[in-house]
């Protein structure tokens, strides 16, 4: 059942021709309204396609909301709070890959998406968690430039034969670093026949010692269609309430229940109500950045179809 803020919500979007993009980490009550919801690249692809909309409310951090804008230069893109930034994607300031593209001449640079605009400028593709070893694989040039998340190019580096070298050094994501290998002990123990899913933002120890590592949809796809019962999740925890509301015959559990994304917290039922009433906050990138970093991003979209 919709509260009172919700249905309210539900009507102002319908009055504003709005859509409401949210990536999975968000609140469920954020959930429930959201006109989709998806990981990073289903996020990207949704924003490629959105049609006869006009505003995009985004749900998520600053580097989709980004993206989003990138891809849809003439469209209004509000973000709640404009404060959401993902700290892993201000660990890559571009100039930092300008000089690693003078010490690596003929690399490929792929870019996580997690990356702010003016780096994904000098990106010749760019990759999410679920399909950075199909983009790094699809290359011509065996070096690849690949950054920031470390854990990220480890794990794509043990499926590929090209030379993975990583910027900048040690770029990371704080919430996936948080679990331990005595946390998925501890589920192993407790859960014997559990299924095991950790994202590759984690650190290899923790890649390794699971079951299967999988984005946030690659999660929802493989909980959905599994024939096992109970699941341990390994990534920040509002994914487990978008699992446990569309699988309620299944057990799943956090395997780390502190495991939260303050910045993606930051978005609350009230502010999304105040970036449909008020349409803000714009979410701006320049056209020369736009520009250069479209390419990138298209490219990644046309490799993953
Ligand atoms: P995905 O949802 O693409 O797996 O990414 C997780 C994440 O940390 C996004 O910032
Ligand atoms: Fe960034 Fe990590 Fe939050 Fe994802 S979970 S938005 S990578 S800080």
């Amino acid at each position: 059942m919709l509260n009172d803020l919700q249905k309210e919500i539900i009507k102002l979007k319908e009055e504003k021709n709005a859509i409401i993009l949210a990536h999975n980490y968000q609140t469920g009550d954020i959930q429930e309204i959201a006109d989709f919801m998806g990981d990073s690249l289903e996020l990207c692809i949704k924003a490629s396609e959105i049609e006869g909309k006009d505003l995009v409310v985004f749900c998520g951090v600053d580097f989709m909301a980004e993206t989003a804008a990138i891809l849809n230069p003439d469209k209004k893109i509000v973000i709640p709070d404009p404060q959401a930034e993902c700290p892993m994607a201000h660990m890559l300031p571009a100039d930092e890959i300008i000089k690693a593209k003078k010490r690596h001449p003929g690399a490929a640079v792929v870019l996580y998406v997690n990356t702010l605009a003016e780096a994904k400028a000098e990106a010749d593709i760019l990759c999410t968690s679920s399909n950075a070893v199909k983009i790094v694989n699809s290359l011509d040039e065996d070096t690849v430039l690949f950054g920031p998340d470390m854990n990220l190019a480890w794990y794509t580096s043990q499926q590929t034969d090209k030379e993975i070298i990583t910027i900048p050094e040690g770029g990371h994501c704080y919430v996936h670093k948080m679990f331990t290998t005595g946390d998925i002990f501890f589920s192993r123990e407790k859960y014997p026949d559990a299924d095991i899913l950790v994202h590759p933002e984690c650190d290899p120890e923790i890649q390794k010692f699971a079951d299967y590592v999988l984005s946030t949809g690659g999660m929802l796809k493989h909980v959905a269609e599994s024939p096992k019962k109970t699941f341990i999740i390994g990534t920040e925890v509002d994914l487990v309430t978008r699992l446990k509301r569309e699988n309620p015959d299944k057990t799943v559990i956090p395997a780390l229940s502190e495991a939260i994304c303050k910045t993606m917290k930051l978005h609350t039922l009230e502010k999304v109500k105040n970036a449909l009433l008020n349409e803000e906050y714009i979410v701006t990138v320049d056209d020369e950045t736009a520009d250069n970093a479209r390419s990138a991003v298209e490219r990644m979209i046309e490799v993953s179809k």
